[in-house]
């Protein structure tokens, strides 16, 4: 193996679910390169994107996947869950509907993922104040209600991007 590799102490893997367009793909650009792009293409099959972060004295190597909220771009179910330790599910507060699958993803990932998952609801696209379809509010009692952590994110404005990735990292170490 590469030198790199032998210089982290963990490799946590971790997962990315939502609807299509909620942000997924940018929150990850965002954390893994601090980069944005107002013209992203849905994703195809599965992406991903590693970042190595500094917890106490130990190096974690976060390795993140991506794949399509649209059905006929995914990629195949169970070897997507299959070792994840963490899981992001995002939705858009510009549109309800993506709140409202949520309880979808969340039949999924219990279905398909570890049993004790480290999960973190997002609610992205804060920054669209004026065409929020879904309150704080819902969001955070839904969180509670089904035992996630909750953030919302502006992966545009670099809005609680770092700390909704660093929560659920520093929570599964
Ligand atoms: P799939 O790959 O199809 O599942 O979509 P996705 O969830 O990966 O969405 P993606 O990251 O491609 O973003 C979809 C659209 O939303 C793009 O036009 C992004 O620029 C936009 N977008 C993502 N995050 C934000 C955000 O925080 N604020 C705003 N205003 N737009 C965002
Ligand atoms: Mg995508």
């Amino acid at each position: 193996s590469s030198l790199h590799d032998e210089e982290c102490d963990y490799l946590f893997k971790t997962v990315l679910i939502g609807d299509s367009a909620v942000g997924k793909s940018n929150l990850l650009s965002r954390f893994a390169k601090d980069e944005f792009h107002l013209d992203s293409k849905p994703t195809i099959g599965v992406e991903f994107a590693y970042r190595n972060i500094k917890i106490g004295d130990k190096i974690v190597k976060a390795q993140i996947w991506d794949t399509a909220g649209q059905e006929r771009f995914r990629a195949i179910t169970s070897s997507y869950y299959r070792g994840a330790l963490g899981a992001m599910l995002v939705y858009d507060i510009t549109r309800r509907g993506t709140f409202e699958n949520v309880k979808k993803w969340l039949h999924e990932l219990r279905e398909y993922g570890n049993r004790d998952m480290v999960i973190v609801l997002v609610g992205n696209k804060s920054d669209l104040v004026d065409s929020r379809e879904v309150d704080a509010e819902d969001g955070r009692s839904l969180a509670q209600l089904e035992d996630l952590c909750f953030m919302e994110t502006s992966a545009k404005e670099n809005l609680n991007v770092e700390d909704a990735f660093l929560q659920m990292i520093t929570k599964i170490f």
